[in-house]
């Protein structure tokens, strides 16, 4: 069965691009080293007809597709199961820019196109597509719908849902879903697009979709400041809030040992003030009038905080450069946490004004429950979403801490989640990693709800199987 179906791909994408040989760790191993799959092959389409072909010859012969965009999923989303029974269907060839649409500000682009150049193209349109991750070199637009991406400006503009206003979809029967609307208004029913929005590949293949575009700001400032507790930083959001409204577009925390590993791993980056406080706190600002103006209103909000005790010291950027190197620092950490070894990462959301008193209850929980633990605690503090990521005790084995203490340590923090009203996936949804602890913390009814859809745009299961719901893939039950 899988030579023929292998055969029937090769015809539709052409040989060169259906990869079944040789090292396709690329493909099939997750950027966090937590998954090492096996692939019945990767196949790589170019067009959305081609991706109707291998949808159709996939559920012929009763196989699963696993899409895959630029494979940073952060919860093993994008990288087949063990069982080398599941085509990988990497979407990257798809990334043409199909259309711009200035005075309707909208750009349509194919699936496979990577965030950072879709946010070219809208610059050298002299506008803006906001969405901005530290992986969006490589993370591709079909990926970051699939996910729902938020990343740092969602405070202003919305995550990845907030700026689609259309999709093309292959459905799990081949068909093809023309949904790319232009229209900001369309009250014609169930919104399918919202359907396929975070569906992590479970629903169909995004082929293409049509975004919202911006405005550019006249000016984009940046300031760091240092700050001596978690209340202290969200003291600081509130007066940033009120000094500079909408033009708050990004608040980001970061505690001091997220730092230390950015300083540690990455040297030739300056990390200002990490030393000094228990956090630091990245902000920034676009100003509708002028650098000038803005300046002028970041060092307001500054002095104001420093008044107020809730920051200790404060640099404002003086050139957009280093504020781009501020950014880098903040954009580091990720790497950083991977450079120094296997991690547990949880990517929640909390009530800002929750969020003091959980990360007081929970750190002490951890320091209590588990010896020597090192909390890197970072994140969109703006969205109320951390980054409360866990590092084995420094000089143990982290894969052996791993094995042992995850699913004591998820508990424990998800746990204290719920406690304070909050979610176990803010932004990187649940790929296969969280699949089974949803269940455990999602409303019951809505996770039937969710069942119900999966089985009516997927009867057979097939599309991205275990990922989300923890239904096993039907190769996996033989
Ligand atoms: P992939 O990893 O390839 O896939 C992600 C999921 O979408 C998988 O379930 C996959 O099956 C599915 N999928 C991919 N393409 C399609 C498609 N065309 N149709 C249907 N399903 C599809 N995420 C954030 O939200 N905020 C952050 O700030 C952030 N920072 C990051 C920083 C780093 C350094 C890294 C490595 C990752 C970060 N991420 C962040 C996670 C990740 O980059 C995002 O989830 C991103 O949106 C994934 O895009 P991708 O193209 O790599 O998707
Ligand atoms: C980020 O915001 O940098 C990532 O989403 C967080 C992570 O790596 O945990
Ligand atoms: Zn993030």
């Amino acid at each position: 069965m899988s030579s023929v179906l292998l055969q029937a791909l090769q015809t539709i994408v052409g040989e060169s691009h259906v990869l079944s040989h040789g090292d396709l760790s690329a493909y099939e191993r997750d950027w966090r080293g937590r998954m090492q799959g096996k692939a019945l092959c990767v196949v790589k389409p170019r067009t959305t007809a081609e991706v109707v072909q291998v949808v159709k010859a996939c559920a012929a012969a009763g196989v699963a597709i696993v899409p895959q965009g630029g494979n940073t999923s952060m919860v093993v989303g994008a990288v087949p199961d063990t069982s080398g029974t599941q085509v990988l269907l990497n979407l990257q060839r798809m990334n043409q820019l199909r259309a711009l649409d200035k005075a309707n500000l909208t750009l349509t682009a194919e699936a496979g196109c990577v965030l950072h150049h879709i946010q070219q193209a809208a610059s050298d349109a002299g506008l803006l597509f906001p969405l901005s991750l530290a992986s969006e070199g490589s993370c591709t637009i079909g990926g970051n719908l699939a996910s729902n991406a938020g990343g740092t400006q969602v405070l202003r503009y919305g995550n990845a849902r907030d700026l689609c206003l259309g999709l093309e979809v292959v459905t799990a029967q081949g068909e093809v879903w023309h949904g790319l609307s232009g229209l900001r208004k369309d009250n014609t029913g169930y919104d399918l697009r919202d359907i396929f929005i975070g569906s992590e590949g479970t629903l169909g293949i995004i082929t293409a979709a049509t975004l919202k575009l911006y405005p550019q700001p006249a000016a984009e400032l940046t300031a760091w400041a240092a700050v001596p507790s978690m209340s202290a930083a969200v003291q600081l959001l509130g007066l940033a809030q009120q000094h500079l409204g909408a033009g708050l577009t990004g608040f980001e925390v970061m505690g001091q040992f997220a730092l230390q590993l950015v300083n540690t791993h990455f040297p030739a980056l300056h990390v200002p003030l990490w030393q000094t406080a228990a956090y630091c706190v990245l902000l920034s600002h676009s100003d509708t009038e002028s650098e000038t103006h803005g300046n002028a209103q970041l060092e307001r909000l500054l002095e104001e905080a420093l008044n107020q005790g809730c920051a200790s010291d404060a640099v404002v950027a003086n050139s957009l450069a280093q504020g781009r190197q501020l950014w880098q620092v903040r954009e580091s950490i990720s790497s950083a946490q991977a450079a120094e070894g296997l991690n547990i990462k949880h990517d929640i959301s909390l009530p800002v004004s929750a969020i003091p008193d959980f990360v007081a209850h929970t750190d002490a929980l951890l320091a209590k429950e588990v010896a020597g633990v090192r909390l890197v605690n970072f994140g969109h503090l703006g969205d109320g979403n951390l980054h409360y990521n866990v590092q084995c005790p420094a000089g143990t084995d982290a894969s052996a801490f791993l094995a042992t203490q995850e699913h004591r340590i998820n508990t424990l923090v998800y746990d204290a989640v719920m406690k304070f009203s909050g979610s176990i996936s803010a932004e990187h949804g649940v790929g296969s990693l969280k699949a089974d602890t949803l269940h455990l913390y999602k409303d019951p009814v809505a996770l039937q709800l969710m069942r119900s859809i999966k089985q009516a745009l997927d009867p057979q299961n097939l599309m991205n199987p275990g990922r989300v719901l923890a239904v096993p893939s039907v190769a996996a039950q033989v």
